[in-house]
């Protein structure tokens, strides 16, 4: 077994921290029981990263970490890419002593090369975060638990899709028309690869009616995600018909769509009481907010499972620069309500045009999106539009 290491631009990492990976990754192969292959280690900057993304995965953005497999049967297991650029900034971004966080990047793509794929299957994340945690446990730079504890924390998890099918009930009144059915919609996006089905019953039920959250929830496969303001009759209703999720959104009735997160100041009584009813019912509660860290701790108060981040300022972002700015807030109010314990979502707004950023942060587990999937079924078909979606979202993670 070998392992070569390349700096492919100057000055990226000093001398010692070089023979310092080296030894250190040695030995993890070594304990890895790798024997007769080589592994060659590439050190690089943000902008060749970013070629590599676009060359071999169509991708548009630099990444930490990529992992090309080699030819076994030629004594190549395989070469690891690391942006030492972004890896600098994500280990200070995550508090976590850089020559760690690299040594973590080397074990990652390692891990990968020998066929873990956290993406792939419900067990394989933890697998691979258990053998990480291992790896550098054994092999890490002092401050080990620190780093532990952060790998366990991440949990790589696959990007669920949940289809939003309001808006087909939407063509459907602009007639007052028995058709399109919203049902016949939640069964193609299932068949898509949807991961769940979304419905808004707003107050002036503008789009979505009883009949059709009653008829969804009895006809899906996966689950039924009921969007709603914290009004009694709706809660009433949700707690009769039990969906899987209710997600309890702000809504005023001039509002063309949902405007914004919940405001949470001094409403944490009134939400917290909305949650412990929907609890009692079966059902898992959702609270949809902005990605910032004060509303993020008074959720914690409320007692609700999931937070769904509003990714809405982000897709409206007009420049480049807005976009970059709402998209650093989305990922560091996915790591604070990650660390407070939620599960996180996102969604509103989110297109074919701009997910991929969003759904690269890793914290985010589900994406509810309807608009942009039901404009483009009226012309592929739902189950191609949540297909197609489904993919971007994937591909953005890596699958
Ligand atoms: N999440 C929430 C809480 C929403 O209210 C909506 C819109 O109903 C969505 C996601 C989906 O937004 P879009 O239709 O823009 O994809």
């Amino acid at each position: 077994m070998s392992v070569v290491l390349i700096q492919d631009k100057e000055g990226l990492i000093s001398e010692d921290l070089f023979e310092e990976l080296y030894s250190r990754t040695k030995k993890a192969l070594r304990f890895l029981k790798v024997r007769k292959k080589e592994v060659i280690l590439v050190f690089t900057d943000d902008e060749t990263i970013k070629d590599l993304n676009q060359k071999f995965l169509g991708r548009d953005f630099p990444t930490n970490v990529l992992s090309f497999a080699g030819e076994p049967s030629a004594g190549l297991l395989g070469e690891v890419v690391i942006s030492v650029e972004r890896a600098k900034e994500e280990a200070e971004r995550y508090s976590i002593g850089f020559k760690n966080y690299l040594l973590m990047l080397v074990f990652h793509g390692i891990l990968h090369l020998l066929g873990h794929d956290h993406e792939k299957g419900e067990w394989a994340p933890y697998l691979m975060v258990k053998n990480e945690a291992k790896l550098l446990k054994k092999f890490g730079f002092g401050k080990k638990d620190e780093i532990i504890n952060f790998v366990k924390r991440r949990e790589y998890m696959p990007g669920k899709l949940a289809v939003n099918v309001d808006h087909v009930a939407t063509v459907r009144e602009a007639r007052k028309a028995p058709y399109p059915d919203p049902v016949h919609a939640a069964v193609l996006a299932e068949l898509g690869g949807a991961d769940g089905i979304v419905v808004h019953l707003r107050l002036d039920r503008r789009h979505i009616k009883e009949r059709d959250v009653k008829i969804i929830k009895d006809i899906i496969k996966t689950k039924l995600i009921l969007e709603m303001a914290v009004e009694e009759e709706l809660l009433k209703f949700a707690e009769e018909l039990k969906p899987y999720q209710v997600t309890l959104v702000p809504e005023r009735v001039e509002e063309v769509t949902t405007e914004g997160g919940m405001e949470l100041e001094g409403r944490v009584k009134e939400v917290k009481s909305a949650v412990k009813r929907l609890n009692s019912a079966g059902i898992k509660v959702s609270l949809f907010l902005n990605p910032d860290e004060k509303v993020l701790k008074l959720a914690k108060k409320t007692g609700a499972q999931v937070v769904e981040l509003h990714t809405g300022i982000y897709a409206e972002a007009e420049t480049e620069e807005e976009r970059l700015k709402e998209l650093e807030r989305l990922e560091v109010a996915a790591r604070i309500a990650k660390d407070l314990g939620f599960e996180v979502h996102a969604g509103h707004g989110l297109s074919y045009e701009n997910i991929g950023p969003v759904a690269a942060i890793p914290e985010i587990e589900e994406f509810s999106i309807g608009h942009s999937i039901v404009s483009r079924a009226i012309f592929v078909g739902m189950k191609e539009a949540v297909r197609e979606m489904k993919s971007l979202i994937l591909r953005a993670r890596g699958v």
